[in-house]
């Protein structure tokens, strides 16, 4: 595996997961919640994260892609990812959100393009609460209007991967968030 630049450890990451998880606790104290993560990044975020949150919580998933105009990882590198807004339902929920509190569990926030998309779709089910946790956020790279309600950590315009984020679906496994050098 190639030597990639680490940009978060993994000991800062379980650092501040925890204390989403505490914050996430305190905001819905003495209620149930709903964790929807974004297939697939998300999965290792939502795991870690779900074990801080003291309260009763059920999991989802969906699944978004965007239509042909992603470019290849190698361009993404270059130039940055500058999707046109054609996002993708590829998976579904799997159960009604109405009047549950749900949090939307993502990767990365980068142009916006794909929360702005899931958001309207959960809140088309009618949920008491939908609130946003990313574990990273790129805000330079922001073409919507999108905010998180919980952040992990905000980051410069890199490309990163690990810890669930992929380049052409490598590289989810490693434990560390690391930067992708744009040569
Ligand atoms: P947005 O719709 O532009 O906000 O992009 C969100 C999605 O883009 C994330 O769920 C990731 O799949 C992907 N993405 C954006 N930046 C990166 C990155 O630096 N590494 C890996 N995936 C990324």
């Amino acid at each position: 595996m190639a030597e990639l630049k680490v940009l978060i450890s993994r000991e800062r990451i379980a650092q501040r997961v925890a204390e989403m998880g505490a914050e996430i606790t305190r905001d819905f104290s003495g209620e149930t919640v709903i964790l929807v993560g974004v297939l697939k990044g998300a999965a290792i975020f939502l795991g870690d994260l779900a074990r801080h949150i003291q309260l009763d919580a059920t999991f989802d998933f969906i699944g978004v892609s965007s239509y042909g105009n992603r470019p290849s990882p190698a361009q993404q590198l270059k130039s940055g990812w500058d999707s046109t807004g054609e996002v993708r339902l590829t998976k579904d929920v799997d159960q009604s959100m109405k009047q549950r509190n749900v949090i939307l569990v993502e990767d990365i926030l980068d142009t916006g393009l794909t929360l702005t998309y899931l958001k309207k779709i959960l809140l088309a089910h009618q949920p008491k609460a939908l609130r946003i946790a990313t574990l990273l956020d790129k805000p330079s790279r922001r073409t919507q209007p999108m905010q998180a309600d919980y952040v992990g950590f905000g980051i410069p315009d890199e490309f990163v991967v690990g810890y669930g984020l992929d380049y052409a679906e490598m590289y989810r496994n490693l434990p560390d968030i690391c930067v992708v050098p744009r040569e």
